[in-house]
């Protein structure tokens, strides 16, 4: 694959108007989902509840762009036996996999990870795009905790391992989301948030020039500069706007086609008023869109409940978060158009 074909799916995955379903939760992590409303989490379960996005028509063909997936989604089958991952392609959205396979405690460095996931890669890379993945997600977690976390030594090793990743991507005809989130846990203010993402990005993009990765062909998905959750203190939507935006000016080259932010904990409603905030302050030098997962996530779950009479309900509520977000690549979200539409 050439790497104009490389950008031709990065721009799609960060066009206008729309933006990136990360349905990729493991087993583990959904199982803290359904555990909040009360649904089992079985094989059976995951699949309904995911075919029920799956198959909202409005929101994947209006509002989604792509669709990140766990390996047990990208193998399934839809209850009338269509796979999922065909699914997902009929509506114009396209299919990505999430690669990574964790992060992991970092040796010599307490309270820190790295994420792993490097061995092997290539040869799931190729079974993966011949199943029908056109981009593929690696998260690598960064956690603020006093002044020594993080330390030099985890953000370098994820820088490393993201590139590496991206680069066997890219070799494999694939796109690589390059995601490294500085955690919102702590009790830290948005400055020390805004500092130590942008120590993060600039040896990232350190690491991905050393490790020969197209920038036409990738897409970043980092966190927003936001203040610690436990921090008394709460920066408003304008600060984390322009702090998350200075930050960004300061590191991501223009060569990079887009930014599909993570939610990362962030409340559903004020995940969309930043990215709208930061796409009235255009023009950008890249589109800025999301790749979220609860935002995008939590109030279709709640609706849905594990109840099939709730399916349509659920469907509604997904379209409605979709549309909000696809308002906010724009810059054209207010807070009326989640009252007119609620
Ligand atoms: P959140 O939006 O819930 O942070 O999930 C996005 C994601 O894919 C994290 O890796």
């Amino acid at each position: 694959m050439t790497l104009a074909e490389l950008n031709t799916i990065a721009r799609k995955m960060v066009a206008k108007g729309k933006g990136i379903l990360a349905a990729d939760e493991s087993t583990g992590t959904i199982k803290k989902r359904f555990d909040t409303i009360d649904v089992a989490n079985v094989e059976e379960n995951r699949r309904d509840y995911r075919e029920l996005m799956f198959r909202t028509d409005e929101a994947m063909t209006k509002y989604i762009s792509g669709v990140i997936l766990y390996d047990e989604t990208i193998r399934q089958k839809a209850k009338d036996g269509t796979l999922l991952v065909k699914i997902i392609a009929e509506s114009g959205a396209i299919p990505g996999i999430k690669v990574d396979k964790g992060a992991k405690p970092l040796a010599g460095c307490p309270g820190e990870t790295v994420t792993e996931g490097l061995d092997g890669l290539r040869e799931r890379l190729i079974e993966y795009r011949e199943i029908g993945a056109r981009f593929a997600k690696w998260r690598a977690v960064i956690a603020i905790a006093g002044g020594a976390v993080p330390s030099y030594t985890a953000i370098t090793a994820n820088a490393h391992s993201l590139a590496r990743y991206a680069a066997l991507c890219q070799e494999n005809g694939i796109v690589p989301i390059v995601e490294p989130e500085v955690l919102m846990d702590g009790d830290h203010d948005i400055d020390r948030c805004a500092e130590v993402t942008e120590r993060t990005l600039k040896e990232v993009f350190q690491q991905v020039y050393h490790q020969r990765v197209a920038l036409e062909g990738m897409v970043l998905k980092p966190n927003m500069a936001v203040t610690g959750k436990k921090c008394a203190k709460q920066a408003g939507v304008q600060e984390v706007a322009e702090k998350t935006l200075m930050v960004l000016k300061r590191c991501v080259p223009a060569a990079v086609p887009g930014i599909a932010f993570l939610s990362g904990g962030q409340p559903a409603e004020e995940a969309t008023a930043h990215l709208d905030a930061m796409n009235k302050m255009g023009p950008l030098p890249w589109e800025l869109t999301f790749s979220y997962g609860r935002a995008l996530q939590a109030a279709p779950q709640k609706a849905w409940s594990g109840k099939p009479e709730n399916v349509a309900k659920a469907q509604a509520a997904f379209t409605h978060r979709a549309r909000m977000n696809g308002l906010a690549t724009r810059g054209r979200w207010s807070a009326d158009c989640e009252r007119q539409t609620a």
